[in-house]
């Protein structure tokens, strides 16, 4: 199983956990504790599940993530901090100075970070910073607080949890080009400050459709070569419905590369897929037409990209 590949390999095999299935689903429930040695919340942890009415926090997702990953020896990515996606309305629609924005971010990373101090290992502090030219996105953070909100960040983080990994996590960052190019330079700048950044999470939302990133691995070696750890933090590899064996055969060779590409790379420390199976994958709703992304099919069987995975060992 992928459990006995990731001790063989050294390298962490995680996959997004969704609460529901985890709470109602039994057969969930043991591919996920088979087959996997880190998980990652899929929604858990982010800002308007943790802290949808402001003061007041609900962990309940988050902890039951966390409880199963404890009581199955299973590491614990921490997926995210700072985000411009799914935040509550408290904030987005609130009415706060600059000031009291800061105030919100700093208590917010503190406080989430303390809760998991020891659990959670790696943290996704930043997600989705950038936008396709390498330009910093635009959002809340930025426009009301400046660029250096992202140094404050991972300063506040170190200081909640001094033993976490913290990263930069982004999509799209897979090929070099200019979006990859400015995630090097912006990790770059934040360890010229000694700003405490550890890796670059590298999600891994692929298509059929756009062919496999063939410079992968010489793209992350870029970032190991800053003394940073990488990961695949969030692989899935889409197609257009209907199925065909050919693009099972096709996506089995996608995954298969991915992993290479992180077994190729030293310090790549996870590779973790966002959802294991059919079943409960976020493409269908996101991505017209489209499905059939992961692993394991909707009834739980071993799908050809599970078996390219294997075949690694
Ligand atoms: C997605 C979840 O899978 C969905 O359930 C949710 O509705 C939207 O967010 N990049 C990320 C993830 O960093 O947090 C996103 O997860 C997928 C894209």
């Amino acid at each position: 199983d992928l459990r006995g590949l990731a001790h063989k390999t050294g390298v962490r095999i995680g996959s997004a956990v969704a609460v529901d299935p985890l709470t109602a689903e039994a057969d969930y429930r043991r591919v996920l504790r088979r087959e996997f040695t880190s998980v990652t919340a899929e929604n858990a942890m982010k800002w308007e599940s943790v802290e949808p009415e402001r003061g007041r926090y609900t962990w309940e997702g988050a902890d039951a993530v966390v409880d199963f990953a404890r009581h199955n020896r299973q590491a614990v990515r921490g997926h995210t901090l700072v985000w411009h996606n799914q935040l509550p309305a408290w904030l987005t629609e609130g009415t706060f100075t600059d000031e009291e924005l800061r105030g919100i971010l700093r208590d917010h990373i503190t406080t989430q970070v303390r809760r998991y101090r020891g659990k959670v290992g790696s943290w996704d502090v930043v997600n989705e910073v950038f936008n396709e030219d390498g330009t910093l996105r635009s959002s809340l953070w930025l426009t009301r607080l400046g660029p250096g909100y992202i140094a404050d960040a991972f300063r506040w983080a170190h200081k909640a949890d001094p033993r976490a990994k913290l990263y930069v996590n982004d999509y799209n960052l897979e090929w070099i080009g200019p979006k990859s190019d400015a995630a090097l330079e912006l990790v770059k700048g934040l360890k010229a400050e000694g700003v405490p950044v550890h890796g670059v999470g590298f999600q891994g939302h692929l298509s059929l459709e756009y062919g496999f990133p063939g410079d992968f691995a010489d793209n992350m070696r870029r970032f190991t070569a800053l003394g940073l750890e990488t990961a695949i933090t969030e692989i899935d590899v889409r197609m257009h419905l209907p199925v065909t064996e050919e693009k099972l055969a096709a996506q089995a060779d996608y995954y298969r590369q991915a992993l290479s590409a992180c077994l190729s790379v030293r310090r790549c420390a996870e590779f973790t897929v966002w959802g294991f199976t059919d079943r409960h994958s976020w493409i269908p709703g996101w991505f017209e037409g489209q499905g059939a992304a992961c692993l394991f099919d909707e009834a739980l069987n071993r799908k050809p990209a599970y078996h390219s995975l294997l075949a690694l060992g």
